[in-house]
C-alpha cells in the first residue's frame, strides 16, 4: 500500500514520518509550493522537536516524497489520508472548506478504489459529507470508502506522542477499511477503538473539551485560591494524587491556547446549538478562558495604577513552550491590551516571531531575556520556557526600573522570588 498525505501542517507532517518510519512508501502533498520544496529537502515549516530529522532521514532514503501534483499523486495512491486545516469561522464552528477541496479532488482524479481517512479534527458527521463529495465529483462510480482516524498528537511533542499513541481510533462501517487501517499501523501495541465514523468524531472533541474543562477548572479555583490566600499548585498536588482525577491538566495559568482546544470546544458548542443540546459546562470553560488573561493584567494594573508609558517586559509569546506556534497564544491578547493602554512593550521569546501587523511594530522585539528586561516596571511571563526558570533573578533584578513578577504560568517558585526582593504574583499563589 502507498500512503498519501493530504496536508503537510503538524499532524500531515508528522503522519507522513510515523508511516515512513513504520516502513510504508509515503507522498505528502500540499497545495503551498513553499512547503512542499522545502519538504523535499527535509526542511520543515515550522518548529518541532525532532521531526525534520526524521522526515529528512526519510527523504534520503526515498521513503518519502513530496508534491504539489494533486492529479497523480490522487491516481497512484490507494489509501489517502486527509490532513489539512479545520479552522474556526467567526461564528466558532468549522470550516471545512479544505476538506471538501480534498474530497472533491479525489473524486475527480480516482480511477480505482481508495481508502480515504480522516485525520483532521472534524465535526460530527463530516465523514457522511466526504462520501458525498467524492461522489458528486466522480468521473464514474468508482469504488471508495471514508474513514474517520482522529489524531491526539500535541504540538511540541508530535513525535514522541504520534510514535507512541495511546490509543487508535477508528470509524468506520466497513470491514476492509478496518483490516487495511490494522495493516497499515501494525507496530503500534496500543487499545484500539473500532466504532461508527461519528463516534469517532466525537470522541476527539469530547477528549479536547475535557482536557480544556480541566484547566479552565483549575483557573477557575485558582481565582478563589488568591482570595482564600491557598496555593492552587497544591491544591492541584494533592486532587492530582488521586487516579480518578490524574495529575495531568491540572496546571492554572493563562488559559489554553494553540491550535485545536480553543476552535475544538468551540465548534462542540456550536454543534450542541445546532442539536438544541445546552453544554453548560463547556460555555463556563470558554467563558473562564476568554477572561483568564485579564485575571492576571488586572493585578498588574493595580500594582503599576496604570499601564500609560510603562516598561512592560513579555517573556514567552509562544502558546506553549517547545514551539513557536503562536495561535489562539494568551500573549498576544495581553501585547494587544497593553499597547491599547499605551504601555512601552518589550518582548522576548526563544523561537516564536509576532505576526507581522503595523500594529506590532510598536513592541521592542529582544534577542535575550536580559535585553528584554531592561528597564521593565513589571514582567509578565506567558509561556513557561524552561530558560525562565534557568535565568539569575537575583542578577537581573539589577536590570529592572522596578521588580514587579506577573507570572502566567506560576512556573517561578514564588517564596524564593519574593525573599530575593521581588514583588511576585502568579494565577492562585498569593
Ligand atoms: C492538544 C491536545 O493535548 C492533543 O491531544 C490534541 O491532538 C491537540 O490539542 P496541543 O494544543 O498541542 O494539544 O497542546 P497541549 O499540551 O494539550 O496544551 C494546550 C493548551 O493548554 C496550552 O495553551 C497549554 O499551555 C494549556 N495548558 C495545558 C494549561 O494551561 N494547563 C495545563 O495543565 C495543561
Amino acid at each position: 500500500m502507498k500512503i498519501l498525505i493530504i496536508g503537510t501542517g503538524y499532524v500531515g507532517a508528522t503522519t507522513a514520518m510515523v508511516f515512513a518510519e513504520t516502513g510504508w512508501q509515503v507522498t505528502g502533498l500540499d497545495i503551498d509550493a513553499g512547503k512542499i520544496e522545502r519538504l523535499k529537502q527535509g526542511r520543515l515549516h515550522f518548529h518541532e522537536p525532532g521531526l525534520e530529522a526524521l522526515i529528512a532521514k526519510h527523504v534520503q532514503s526515498g521513503r518519502l516524497q513530496f508534491t504539489t501534483d494533486k492529479e497523480i499523486a490522487i491516481k497512484e495512491h490507494d489509501v489517502i489520508f486527509l490532513c489539512v486545516g479545520t479552522p474556526s469561522l467567526p461564528d466558532g464552528s468549522a470550516d471545512l472548506r479544505y476538506i471538501r477541496q480534498a474530497a472533491e479532488d479525489i473524486g475527480r482524479s480516482m480511477k480505482g478504489y481508495k481508502l480515504v481517512v480522516t485525520k483532521s479534527t472534524v465535526p460530527v458527521g463530516t465523514q457522511e459529507k466526504i462520501k458525498k463529495w467524492i461522489e458528486s465529483a466522480q468521473q464514474a462510480a468508482y469504488p471508495f470508502e471514508v474513514a474517520s482516524n482522529p489524531e491526539f498528537l500535541r504540538e511540541g511533542k508530535a513525535v514522541k506522542d504520534a510514535l507512541n499513541p495511546d490509543r487508535i481510533v477508528i470509524g468506520t462501517d466497513s470491514q476492509r477499511a478496518t483490516e487495511q487501517l490494522k495493516k497499515l499501523y501494525w507496530p503500534f501495541v496500543c487499545p484500539w477503538i473500532v466504532t461508527t465514523p461519528r463516534t469517532a468524531e466525537l470522541i476527539k472533541y469530547a477528549s479536547n473539551s475535557f482536557l480544556a474543562t480541566k484547566i479552565s477548572y483549575m483557573n477557575e479555583l485558582a481565582r478563589l485560591c488568591d482570595e482564600l490566600e491557598v496555593d492552587v499548585t497544591e491544591i492541584a498536588e494533592g486532587m492530582g494524587l488521586d487516579p480518578r482525577i490524574g495529575s495531568s491538566f491540572l496546571q492554572a495559568g493563562l488559559g489554553y491556547g494553540g491550535s485545536c482546544f480553543p476552535k475544538d470546544v468551540s465548534e462542540l458548542v456550536m454543534t450542541s446549538r445546532k442539536h438544541h443540546v445546552h453544554l453548560g459546562i463547556l460555555e463556563g470553560v470558554m467563558e473562564v478562558n476568554r477572561t483568564q488573561y485579564a485575571y492576571l493584567l488586572d493585578k498588574a494594573r493595580s500594582r503599576l495604577t496604570s499601564f500609560a508609558d510603562k516598561t512592560v517586559t513579555i517573556l514567552g509569546l509562544a502558546f506553549k513552550p517547545d514551539t513557536d506556534d503562536i495561535r489562539e497564544a494568551p500573549a498576544l491578547r495581553i501585547i494587544d491590551q497593553l499597547l491599547l493602554e499605551q504601555a512601552n512593550v518589550r518582548l522576548y521569546d526563544p523561537i516564536a516571531a509576532l505576526p507581522p501587523h503595523g500594529s506590532y511594530r510598536a513592541v521592542k522585539v529582544c534577542t535575550s531575556a536580559e535585553e528584554a528586561l531592561r528597564g521593565a516596571e513589571a514582567i509578565i511571563l506567558c509561556t513557561e520556557w524552561p530558560e525562565f526558570e534557568r535565568l539569575d533573578w537575583k542578577k537581573a533584578k539589577k536590570l529592572l526600573g522596578q521588580p514587579n513578577f506577573f507570572d502566567g504560568r506560576n512556573m517561578m517558585n514564588a517564596k524564593r522570588m519574593r525573599r530575593i526582593g521581588y514583588y511576585y504574583q502568579g494565577i492562585g499563589k498569593a
